[in-house]
């Protein structure tokens, strides 16, 4: 069957089999692997992305339940090459160390932020109760959030996606020293 719906602000169609779920269309076939399938009960929550906006778990999802709608994945988090603030709060507040549930988690602080500017820290846990981390814990999440909403146009301006990569954002040595670290306690 054929389906058409937009992914992080462009148009796609394909054609896909009517089981194909929408975590494994937009990794396998759009290549967006930004979103993680971490389980086969719907528990992790690793697989959010935001359908129109809500966050939905992308492993309940078929492909062509999705036809028509507007899909944002983690890739589409960053605006004009520079990273969103959920991504910077993330950053400045430690909120990740493998990084598996973390395009997940911060798909629905965007959701949460865009509805609500200012959540306490129980409107963010139960925002993001759908989900599991197993290793950062979830205080530097909730941290992270608030960062986000304490700065809702970001605060770094060289916070870009291409700084990131090329590792020359401030932030970057000190996660990349977490997660060695991380690593060796491992
Ligand atoms: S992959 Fe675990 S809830 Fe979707
Ligand atoms: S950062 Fe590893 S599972 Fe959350």
């Amino acid at each position: 069957m054929q389906i058409n719906m937009t992914v992080n602000g462009n148009e796609v169609t394909n054609d896909i089999e009517p089981r194909v779920l929408l975590v494994h269309y937009v990794r396998e076939v759009l290549g967006l692997t930004g979103t993680h399938w971490g389980c086969d009960t719907s528990n992790c929550g690793t697989c959010v992305v935001l359908m129109d906006g809500q966050p939905v778990k992308s492993c309940t999802v078929l492909a062509a339940m999705a036809a028509g709608h507007d899909i944002r994945t983690v890739e589409g988090l960053a605006a004009g090459g520079t990273l969103d603030p959920v991504q910077q709060g993330f950053m400045a507040e430690h909120g990740l160390q493998c990084g598996f549930c973390t395009s997940g988690m911060m798909l629905t602080a965007r959701a949460l932020l865009d509805k609500n500017p200012h959540p306490d820290d129980t409107e963010i846990r139960q925002a993001i109760s759908g989900q599991i981390c197993r290793c950062t814990g979830y205080a530097t999440i909730v941290r992270s959030v608030h960062w986000a909403a304490a700065h809702p146009a970001g605060a770094d301006a060289a916070a870009t996606v291409d700084a990131v990569l090329d590792g020359t954002d401030n932030a970057v040595p000190d996660i990349a020293t977490e997660l060695v670290e991380t690593e060796v306690k491992a």
